[in-house]
């Protein structure tokens, strides 16, 4: 086994390393160039969605400072760079004419990064559906879907030619679960039918998306998003296997057998009964359109408990800011179950990084802690690429601290600082660190 200082040697040349954000959480500019409003814009301003109150308003007003932020993550040495497309502010009602001031901006953006270097990877939904469709039943209506493939189609044909790859839909059971049985997130529904109902329609929308932007001669990769935590049962009890079995499928299976399998587990379909999602003919076939790569967020992994009495704070892990689990082995285990039950496509870890309470110190950030977290995870990375996972690329969560979804601005992910009074940049101890690793591993692929 290479010693850590070595962790570059695992990764094969032509790997790809890259940072990842997403537009509602940096852009701002909520009301700028014809901009529409987004469900997340209408939840930020609902009384006690987000724990400090704040919105998206500004943010990190990267509407504005792109071409500095284009600087800073080519100071990093990066390959690649993860962003999505606000649908709002280039269909700013969701449908019908574009708006032409929002595209641009999105052109600027990737011609930016191809002339520094780096590799656009475009996504398509990071959650920021446009306030109009919601009003006209948002992803519970089937209508949605179709008004999804149409803006994946426009921006398809406008950026197609120059990114390198366009994902669907970010995190999908975020949107369904969070966002509509839980209500902890936009649109804040409460309902675990309409849950499983959204959670279909997007699932659908992706295959016809895909199909579609093929149909238009799409060359840049094609996939989804999805994230996905490694399952363990909280005690040895058969109770809790079972509980496994369960959570694995209305979690992790719904989605990655439906994609790949083109069915949804029994298991799940018989826990929802009567919430069983309405499934029309070839639904089922539109979802498991072949993907050219998967995407995979990894934070930590899911302990499945009978009673539900685990405790994450008594397990005696390390924890982030946000109370998870600091567990990297569980991204090799979640690598190689995908590997032992489905023909994987490439995979690309798209998402993984950890908040914790950073302190600036003379303009700096010592967070030995995140280094800690981030050489724990790239390990683990390697650890499932030698056991035959087909892994192309790892990019952290996140470029720079910013919108922290219902946890505002009070958790920070960035490898860069974010002085959001000043919208000062400094990059983190992390960041040098992440840029001294992609450094060592990109020179040993140019040699
Ligand atoms: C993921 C989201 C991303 C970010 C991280 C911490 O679920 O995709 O936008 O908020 O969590």
């Amino acid at each position: 086994m290479p010693s850590p200082n070595d962790l570059h040697l695992r990764f094969p040349p032509g790997f790809r390393w890259g940072v990842a954000t997403s537009a509602f959480q940096i852009e701002g500019a909520a009301f700028e160039d014809g901009r529409g409003e987004s469900i997340w814009d209408r939840f930020c301003h609902q009384p006690g969605a987000i724990a400090d109150g704040s919105h998206g308003d500004v943010a990190c007003d990267h509407y504005h400072r792109w071409e500095s932020d284009l600087d800073l993550i080519a100071s990093l040495g990066v390959t690649s760079y993860r962003f999505s497309v606000s649908w709002p502010r280039v269909l700013p009602t969701g449908s019908g004419a574009w708006n032409p001031k929002g595209m641009a901006f999105y052109e600027r953006l990737v011609d930016g990064l191809l002339a520094r270097g780096i590799e656009p990877c475009l996504t398509l939904n990071h959650w920021d559906l446009p306030q109009a469709l919601q009003e006209r039943g948002g992803w519970a209506a089937r209508d949605t879907m179709h008004r999804f493939v149409d803006y994946a189609r426009g921006v398809q044909r406008h950026l197609g030619d120059r990114v390198r790859m366009i994902t669907t839909h970010n995190e999908p059971w975020v949107i369904a679960i969070l966002g509509h049985e839980f209500g902890t997130f936009a649109p804040g529904i409460k309902s675990r039918k309409t849950a499983y109902q959204v959670a279909h329609h997007l699932l659908v929308s992706h295959g016809l998306a895909l199909e579609a932007m093929r149909a238009d001669g799409a060359k840049a990769p094609l996939g989804i998003v999805l994230n996905l935590a490694h399952t363990e049962p909280a005690t040895s009890s058969a109770a809790d296997a079972a509980r496994v079995e369960l959570d694995e499928a209305m979690g992790r299976r719904w989605y990655t057998d439906a994609l790949f399998k083109g069915r949804y587990p029994q298991l799940a379909l018989d826990e929802l009964g009567a919430d069983a999602p309405r499934v029309e003919a070839g639904d089922m076939a539109h979802i498991a359109t072949p993907m050219d790569y998967l995407g995979i967020n990894y934070y930590s992994r899911h302990v499945a408990s009978a009673d539900n009495s685990f405790d994450a704070k008594k397990s005696g892990l390390p924890l982030t800011a946000m109370g998870w689990e600091i567990y990297p082995r569980g991204l090799t285990g979640v690598l190689t179950t995908l590997h032992h039950e489905y023909e994987l496509p490439p995979v690309y870890i798209t998402e993984n990084g950890a908040a914790f309470d950073d302190h600036m110190d003379g303009g700096k950030v010592h967070d030995a802690d995140r280094i800690d977290y981030l050489r724990g995870h790239i390990g683990a990375v390697a650890d499932a690429m030698e056991r035959g996972v087909p892994v192309a690329g790892y990019m952290v969560w996140s470029l720079m601290d910013n919108f922290e979804w219902a946890s505002g601005y009070a958790k920070r992910f960035g490898i860069v600082h974010v002085d959001y009074a000043t919208q000062q940049r400094a990059p983190k101890d992390s960041g040098l660190w992440y840029r001294d690793l992609v450094r060592a591993c990109r020179e040993r692929s140019s040699t």
